[in-house]
């Protein structure tokens, strides 16, 4: 039976799942955390293999809600050979499980996505996260369009 089964990240897996990502290591050294970062992520296995990682990090909310804190979802992807399989999901659905034993619980779950990343986004909408849109220009001038999702705890 196909299984999924979940590891939490430390130094060592972090760069292992760096080798096979599609983004580059300076990308991921960003946004995959580990505990000492106030952080975690977590890797799917689906029959044994390294098939998805989620990486949260948990952050203040501005002033004058700094008594807040928020779980911010830094990264997600899925190896491409994994796809549609549930583990997106699945990995999203275990962060929520974390976050709501963890003490003092955060306020909201809030996620960034750019608005070519169109699997992604679907994604968010099956799950009920609620969309606001915003955009910035880069130095060079070219504007990048995207969606904050936000959903509360
Ligand atoms: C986005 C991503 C993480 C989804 O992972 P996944 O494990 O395949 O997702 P799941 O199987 O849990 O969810 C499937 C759902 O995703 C959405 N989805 C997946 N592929 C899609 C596509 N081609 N078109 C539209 N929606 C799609 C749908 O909502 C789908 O549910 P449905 O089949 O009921 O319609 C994966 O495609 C990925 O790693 N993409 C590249 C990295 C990336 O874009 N990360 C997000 C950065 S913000």
């Amino acid at each position: 039976m196909d299984a999924i089964k979940f590891i939490e990240v430390n130094d060592q897996l972090k760069g292992e799942w760096m080798k096979g990502s599609q983004w580059s290591e300076a990308i991921n050294e960003r946004v995959i955390h580990t505990k000492k970062e106030n952080g975690f992520s977590i890797i799917a296995e689906y029959n044994h293999t390294p098939a998805g990682i989620i990486s949260i990090k948990y952050q203040e909310l501005i002033n004058p809600l700094e008594d807040l804190i928020e779980a911010y979802i830094d990264n997600i992807e899925v190896k491409n050979q994994f796809r549609n399989k549930g583990i997106a999901t699945a990995l999203i659905k275990r962060v929520f499980e974390i976050i709501n034993v963890k003490q003092p619980k955060p306020y909201q779950v809030r996620a960034w996505s750019t608005i070519d990343k169109v699997e992604m986004l679907n994604l968010w909408k099956k799950l009920g996260f609620c969309f606001s849109s915003t955009s910035y220009l880069l130095k060079e001038g070219r504007e990048i369009k995207g969606y904050y999702l936000t959903k509360k705890i």
